[in-house]
């Protein structure tokens, strides 16, 4: 049995990682700006513990007898007057900082899949600039680097739902997203694994057409989908980032996203199709 700290469990993925851990029968300590979000999950976890990562006098104690960080804070959309430097990079250094100084023996942490090569994205510049970090800091380290989540695919489940899908670009490009509790295990094998460094899909490789026809599909639409050539969306993008540049910066991942391969090593059983239906059925 290990003490775990979830940094991000009130996040979709740090949600499933939280219970994995104590499905596996490790102490799991909680971090929470908002603790009350956890209410629903309290009796699956040994502590909460109220901290902000970007205020550090908020976290200095959240390490204290602690073996394990896992973290998936991250802003997935930028909010407020913070940016993915302050929250993606700074917080998660702070809260390295307290892990080191408290002896932790091992950090694990969720960036992102092609991380290292989309350096001109600031959101993925955030991330791996944290892996930097990590790497330099002497600790032993998982990275993580997931395709896309369930819970961003049910953006094209929601378009859907009002008659049309709007892709960036053809719609091509292939992606193998990733539900929530498979990647969980991932993120909780890392605790015992060799590996530093893991890129991580789901079971079902589907290009972004396929993504958006199941989606109408399951809601019974008849299938319009329309694409955004990838010249529109490359001016779309340089004039957004003149008057707004944060909603610029997520266009431009976003397109990039769809406009590339992101087909990692496959695990887990939960396909798209399935979520697609549940989310259906809970409409
Ligand atoms: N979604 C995807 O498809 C995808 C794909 C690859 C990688 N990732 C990365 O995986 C990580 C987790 O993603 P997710 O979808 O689980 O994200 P999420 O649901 O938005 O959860 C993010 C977590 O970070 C915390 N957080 C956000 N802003 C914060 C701030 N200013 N100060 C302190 N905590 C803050 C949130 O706390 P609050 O609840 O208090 O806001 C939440 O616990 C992110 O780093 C994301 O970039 C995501």
């Amino acid at each position: 049995m290990k003490k775990v700290l979830v940094a991000g469990a009130t996040g979709y993925l740090g949600g499933f990682v939280a219970k994995e851990f104590k499905r596996r029968g490790h102490f799991v300590r909680a971090l929470a700006r908002t603790p009350r979000k956890l209410d629903y999950m309290k009796d699956q976890l040994d502590e909460i513990v109220e901290g902000e990562v970007t205020v550090p006098e908020s976290i200095k104690n959240v390490c204290d007898g602690i073996d394990v960080v896992f973290s998936s804070v991250g802003m997935t959309r930028q909010k407020g007057n913070l940016t993915f430097k302050d929250v993606d990079y700074q917080g998660n250094k702070n809260l390295l900082e307290v892990a080191q100084k408290a002896g932790v023996k091992k950090f694990i942490y969720v960036s992102v899949f092609n991380g290292p090569n989309l350096p001109h994205l600031a959101i993925v510049k955030a991330h791996e600039d944290f892996v930097d970090e990590l790497k330099a800091s002497g600790m032993n380290y998982a990275i993580i680097r997931p395709t896309g989540y369930f819970s961003d695919m049910g953006q094209f489940f929601d378009m859907a739902k009002k008659g049309c899908v709007y892709l960036f670009g053809p719609g091509n490009n292939r992606i193998n997203p990733i539900h929530g509790a498979d990647l969980a295990a991932c993120c909780v094998d890392a605790l015992e694994g060799e590996k530093q460094e893991m890129d991580v899909g789901g079971p079902d490789v589907l290009t972004y057409r396929e993504i958006a026809k199941l989606a109408l599909e399951v809601q019974g639409k008849r299938v319009k989908i329309t694409s955004v050539p990838g010249w529109l969306m490359r001016f779309i993008i340089a004039v957004t980032k003149i008057f707004n540049k944060r909603q610029g910066e997520l266009l431009a991942f976003l397109t990039t996203a769809m406009t590339s391969e992101v087909v990692a090593p496959a695990t887990g059983t939960h396909t798209l199709k399935e979520h697609y239906s549940t989310l259906q059925e809970n409409r």
